[in-house]
Formats: C-alpha cells, sequence, structure tokens
C-alpha cells in the first residue's frame, strides 16, 4: 500500500516571487515564458499586468488542471504545453516579443507531497520520481545499474561521501529481495559512516536519483541555451535553483554569455565579438529572513538573471564541454531506455 507521511498539506508557494516581478517587469508588457508553470504561481502575476502574454510549460500533464483555470480567465493571453524546457525552440515564436524566460527549477509542493510521484524519502512506497514524459524510473535505476555507475551518480549528482558503500549495498541487497523506497533509505540509513544531525541521510542519495531519473542536468543547459536564443533584445532570464550543482551550471553560463563572444546573427559580420547578455550582480538573489520564516522550503533558493544586449539567435558556449562529465554519466540511462 502506498502511503504518505508528510504531515504539512498546504499548497505550493512560488518562491521570491516579488523579485522575479521586479527583475522581468511586467508593467511594460511583452511576451513571457515560465519554463516550469508548476501551480501557475508566477504565471497568474505575470498575467495580472494587462499588457503581457504568458506561454507556460510544465513536463508533469497534472499542471494542466491549474493552467485549464488560468485559461479560463485569460484566454487570449495564455497558452499551456505539457512539454520540457529543454525544447523550448520546438515552440513557433516567429512574432513574438519575449521580453522574459523564467526557470524555477525542482519541483513543486504539490509533486513532494504526491505519494504515486516518490520524490521523497518519507513516502512509503515504489520508487519512482519522474516528474512527467520521462523514459525510466528510479526503481530501474536502483535496480539494474551496476555498482560503479550507482556509485558516481550518488557522488557527482548528490556530493555523497558514502557513494561506495551505498552502491556496494543496493547492489549486494537487491539479489535477495525488490528494493522500495524504504528499502533504499534503510540502505542508505546503515551505510553511512557518520550521521548529519541538520539533514536526513537519505537526502543527497534522493538528490542524485531525482536528478538521473529526470535528466536535470542536461535539461537546465539546454533550456539555458535555447532561452539565450530567443529571448529578445533587453529582456532577461531569470533562473531560480535549489542545489549547488544547478547553481554553478546556471552562473558558468550566465558569466560566460556577459564575457565577448562570436555571434552569428541574419547577416553576421565575420569574426565579429559583441558582449551577448549583461549580469547585473555577481551574487545571486535568495529569499528574505521573512519568506523563509512563511516558507522553509524557500531557504536553499538562489535566484540568477542576465539581461540580453544584442539580437542574436545563434552563438558560440562551451556549456556542453565543460559539464560533459555530468551529461555522460546521465548517459548511463541509455541501457534503461524503454524500446
Ligand atoms: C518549483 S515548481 C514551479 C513552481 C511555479 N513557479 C509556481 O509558482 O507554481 C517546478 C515545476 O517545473 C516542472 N519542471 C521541472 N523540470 C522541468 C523541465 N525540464 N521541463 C518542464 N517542466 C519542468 C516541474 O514539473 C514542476 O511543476
Amino acid at each position: 500500500m502506498i502511503a504518505t507521511i508528510i504531515p504539512d498539506m498546504r499548497d505550493h508557494y512560488p518562491v521570491l516571487l516579488s523579485e522575479i516581478i521586479s527583475i522581468i517587469k511586467p508593467q511594460y508588457g511583452g511576451t513571457f515564458i515560465d519554463c516550469t508553470f508548476g501551480q501557475g504561481g508566477y504565471t497568474k502575476r505575470i498575467l495580472n499586468f494587462e499588457k503581457t502574454n504568458v506561454i507556460a510549460l510544465d513536463r508533469d500533464i497534472e499542471s494542466i488542471k491549474k493552467a485549464e483555470e488560468i485559461h479560463n480567465r485569460f484566454e487570449d493571453r495564455f497558452l499551456f504545453k505539457n512539454m520540457k524546457f529543454s525544447e523550448l525552440t520546438n515552440l513557433k515564436l516567429k512574432d513574438e516579443n519575449v521580453k522574459g524566460v523564467i526557470f524555477d527549477l525542482g519541483y513543486s509542493y504539490t509533486q513532494i507531497k504526491d505519494p504515486k510521484k516518490g520524490l521523497s524519502f518519507e513516502t512509503i512506497g515504489e520508487l519512482n520520481m519522474k516528474m512527467g514524459i520521462n523514459n525510466f524510473s528510479a526503481k530501474e535505476v536502483i535496480n539494474i545499474l551496476d555498482e560503479k555507475e550507482l556509485a558516481q551518480i550518488f557522488k557527482y549528482f548528490g556530493d555523497e561521501k558514502d557513494s561506495n558503500r551505498i552502491a556496494h549495498n543496493i547492489v549486494e541487497d537487491r539479489t535477495t529481495r525488490e528494493i522500495t523506497t524504504e528499502e533504499l533509505v534503510r540502505i542508505i540509513v546503515s551505510s553511512k559512516r557518520k550521521k548529519n544531525q541538520k539533514t536526513h541521510s537519505a537526502t543527497k542519495v534522493f538528490q542524485a536519483l531525482r536528478i538521473f531519473v529526470n535528466k536535470e542536468i542536461s535539461e537546465l543547459i539546454y533550456g539555458l541555451i535555447n532561452a539565450a536564443k530567443i529571448v529578445k533584445k533587453d529582456g532577461v532570464i531569470a533562473v531560480v535553483t535549489f542545489h549547488s550543482l544547478e547553481d554553478k551550471i546556471v552562473k558558468y553560463f550566465f558569466k560566460s554569455l556577459s564575457e565577448n563572444k562570436s555571434v552569428s546573427r541574419y547577416m553576421p559580420k565575420i569574426g565579429e565579438k559583441i558582449n551577448l547578455f549583461k549580469s547585473i550582480s555577481k551574487k545571486p538573489i535568495v529569499p528574505s529572513e521573512k519568506e523563509i520564516e512563511e516558507n522553509p522550503q524557500s531557504r536553499s533558493a538562489k535566484l540568477r538573471y542576465v539581461i540580453k544586449k544584442e539580437d542574436f539567435y545563434n552563438f558560440e558556449t562551451d556549456i556542453l564541454e565543460k559539464f560533459n562529465h555530468l551529461i555522460k554519466i546521465e548517459n548511463f540511462s541509455k541501457k534503461l531506455w524503454r524500446k
């Protein structure tokens, strides 16, 4: 039987909402792409400004319920697509004046409290972790990948110090029983050499598995590259991250785009190098003490943004090479893809 022991049943709370609004400036109108619609917290606030349009994406089909509610109110100015943000350039955006592309990464409170999704180690039942539009679940990862592959996932996606011991014990245990969420938590707890007083022992492995199952690294990298293509001059790309790996990728991409780069416009001047984006601050914006008090989930949020300085579509970036070691780990999943 599947049951949840998460006690708090309140709704999702949009993180850093007023900060996002003051950065993207919807009062001046334009089209905004909400790449992580979720419960529609950002979208609703943007649509309250009259001259705006919102195209919202979410890989989780369950977001459609909220999307329909919003569509009933803002029929002409709102469009929802059940798709992954790595495919942003598949949107037909020919004449759209895209003034902002916003990412609020991770999962919503509504998703984490859904026992079917199995995103939390507090959820009792089958290992799943699929956010939507996936090829495999955490159950297949844990029961099929080999010890070395599991250890690398835990180490690189979760920064887990005891990754080798945990992977070894999983592979040993799975010969005698199926590994459920409860069983995995038990293996992790018994494999840890030192207990962390602040966080649950299973936090890092669960983060790593969620990143792997949802291919969050390549999603983020392709999402950023495509956002940089479609946003118009003076438009903003804003990203809220929740862990250091995501923040590292966003920070690197924004920093590298704010340096002089070669671009190819419709009629590029050969070898031309220009400053593509402007980064306003090196430091990320973080939630106020008041927000953290009202919504403790927001405590690890970091908001970074850049403003596009020139209209261009193609540009040079080395982000794929820079994080290739992580993409290679995500590619262990090739052996799990359903035919
Ligand atoms: C933190 S929630 C967003 C909450 C939203 N800002 C709000 O205020 O309601 C993140 C959402 O992004 C979605 N998501 C995560 N990765 C995605 C991806 N690669 N493509 C599309 N949606 C994604 C999740 O399904 C989830 O609904």
